[in-house]
């Protein structure tokens, strides 16, 4: 039996959220130049897409440029938002066919100007797709998400809208960009750091956590196929002991 085969589909994470990490150091190892292994990144890409499809995982959020690499060598940064549009242009098609819809998280409009165009145009043109709902984390720092509901909330306070008695976990996930979005139950970090890089604070806080070696041009649906069997082999308890997850499941039954 195949790896895909030993999913279980009832118990599918319905979004996975991936921090892709090791491009740079992938292209070192092939002494090659840093963007080398961002190319190769979106093969990897397009692969775990593919196979988030085919297990029919609702949602796919990928971390693809951080507020923070906006610090990096200014020539890395314009070949990754060069990359972006080439990307974008080059997969639509693919995303079409897949029924895929595509959205993004993060700063946007701190993208240059073609970046923006690009993936708006994209996003539009998938907007009735009803398959997997990818989302791309661009320019994207959690805190600065986090700063920004506070900011609404407390605007929504000022006017008389909400009273504070009123502010509440739902109030707050309904203030973030992610709103409407299940949380992830499971986060992928390839690469082998181990850390989170202000990527979902909020949203990732009850996550299952799986970090691999693989830097992120070697990932590809097999290994992701991996990491959806081992966080099925895992039991969430959410506080609560094992007995009682038994009893629960009885209850359901
Ligand atoms: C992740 O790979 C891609 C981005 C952050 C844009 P890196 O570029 O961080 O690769 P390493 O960690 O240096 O190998
Ligand atoms: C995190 O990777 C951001 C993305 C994958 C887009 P980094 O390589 O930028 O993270 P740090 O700097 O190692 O924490
Ligand atoms: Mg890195």
């Amino acid at each position: 039996m195949c790896l895909k085969d030993k999913i279980e589909k009832s118990k599918l994470p319905k979004h996975v959220a991936i921090i892709m990490d090791g491009n740079g150091r992938w292209a070192k190892i092939r002494g090659n130049k840093r963007i080398f292994g961002h190319k190769n990144g979106v093969k990897a890409v397009r692969d775990v897409v593919k196979g988030a499809g085919e297990l029919g995982i609702k949602y796919l959020t990928l971390y693809a440029f951080s507020t923070e690499n906006w610090n990096r060598p200014k020539i890395e940064v314009n070949a990754l938002m060069s990359l972006f549009i080439t990307a974008v242009k080059n997969e639509t098609k693919n995303l079409i066919e897949n029924n895929v819809k595509l959205s993004a998280i993060g700063e946007l409009n701190t993208l240059p100007s073609n970046v923006q165009l690009n993936l708006n145009e994209i996003i539009s043109e998938t907007k009735n797709n009803s398959g997997l709902n990818l989302i791309l984390a661009i320019s994207y720092s959690s805190k600065q998400e986090i700063t920004e509901m506070v900011r609404k909330i407390a605007e929504q306070v000022k006017s008389n809208t909400i009273k504070t008695e009123n502010i509440s976990p739902e109030l707050i996930s309904e203030n973030m960009q992610t709103a409407g979005i299940p949380n992830p139950e499971l986060l992928i970090r390839t690469g082998g750091e181990y850390r989170i890089s202000n990527f979902l604070l909020w949203q990732i806080s009850y996550s299952e956590l799986y970090f691999t070696e693989t830097l992120w041009p070697d990932f590809n649906k097999k290994l992701f196929f991996e990491a959806i069997y081992n966080y099925q082999q895992r039991e969430r308890r959410f506080g609560k002991i094992t007995e009682q997850l038994d009893n629960d499941a009885e209850e359901k039954s």
